[in-house]
């Protein structure tokens, strides 16, 4: 057995003894988005670092622990706070939660980000559900573990599955918000982009730039789980019009429109019952 599929069995069986109930439906908590945890009726709560083989989170915004309980009526469990290729995790580290989640059974994967808003259409605030994506990240989750976990030529035809992408839609609207779709891209950063890159991620096709998603996206298709990203707008990326941005404004945009990301993915969790 390869280390990291025994490692994912310790870590699974670890869960297992100590939450009766498997969960149906997985959250990624992202950057400065945390309310969906009061929304969860929590049995059980791990900070990450009582979990075994879990990678120990690094940055001081995230609480770092996984939730288990009921949002909507559904199984779930959430990660508060993800790990990110920036603070210096390799992807098979990065990535390990969701095999655990996948290993738990989820069904569907919802994750969240912080991202700029290249499409002048997009407004600070706004949520965006990603329709497709482009990966610039210097390494893949998949390359090396031969085919032990699924397909490593994993199909992208359809990363973000139709049907929450609809379901996403109809809870956003229901709020009163746009509905936006679109392209995301993931950088390495951590440093924001610079006018020149933000011209030339808008010209290749994407809407919204981030540090995340990605990576975890790539393993659950690999693992057969159906995927929805949505991402909160903390920064207009206008080469022609940049403003200095800095990650505590980011954190306080992603604050301010997380309620109503809160509110849509408990709508969302609830059709899936
Ligand atoms: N670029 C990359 N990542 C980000 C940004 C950005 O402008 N905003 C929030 N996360």
């Amino acid at each position: 057995m390869e280390p990291i599929a025994a490692a994912l069995s310790e870590t699974i069986a670890f869960i297992q003894e100590r939450v009766p109930t498997a969960p149906r439906v997985g959250i990624v908590l992202g950057t400065g988005l945390h309310a969906l945890a009061g929304l969860i009726d929590v049995t059980h709560r791990f900070p990450y670092a009582e979990l075994p083989h879990f990678p120990k989170s690094a940055t001081a915004f995230h609480q770092g622990a996984l939730l288990f309980g009921t949002l909507s009526g559904v199984p779930v469990v959430a990660m508060q706070g993800r790990f990110h290729y920036y603070d210096g995790f390799s992807m098979a580290q990065l990535t390990f939660p969701v095999r655990v989640l996948g290993g738990l059974g989820i069904r569907q994967l919802l994750l969240s980000n912080a991202a700029g808003g290249m499409n002048p259409a997009f407004r600070k605030g706004d949520l965006v559900i990603a329709d497709d994506h482009i990966n610039l990240l210097p390494d893949n989750p998949l390359r090396g573990l031969g085919d032990a976990f699924g397909n490593r030529f994993t199909d992208m035809s359809a990363p973000y599955n139709a049907r929450l992408q609809e379901l996403l839609s109809e809870a956003i609207a229901a709020q009163g918000l746009p509905v936006h779709k679109g392209v995301y891209v993931s950088v390495m950063g951590p440093n924001l982009e610079t006018r020149a890159e933000y011209r030339w991620l808008r010209s290749m096709g994407a809407d919204t730039v981030g540090m995340s998603t990605v990576p975890e996206v790539i393993v659950a298709n690999q693992i057969g789980i159906e995927c929805a990203a949505v991402s909160v707008i903390t920064d207009e990326c206008d080469p022609d019009n940049l403003k200095p941005v800095n990650i505590a404004e980011i954190i306080e945009v992603a604050g301010q429109a997380d309620q109503k990301l809160s509110k849509v993915f408990a709508e969302v969790v609830g059709k899936l019952a």
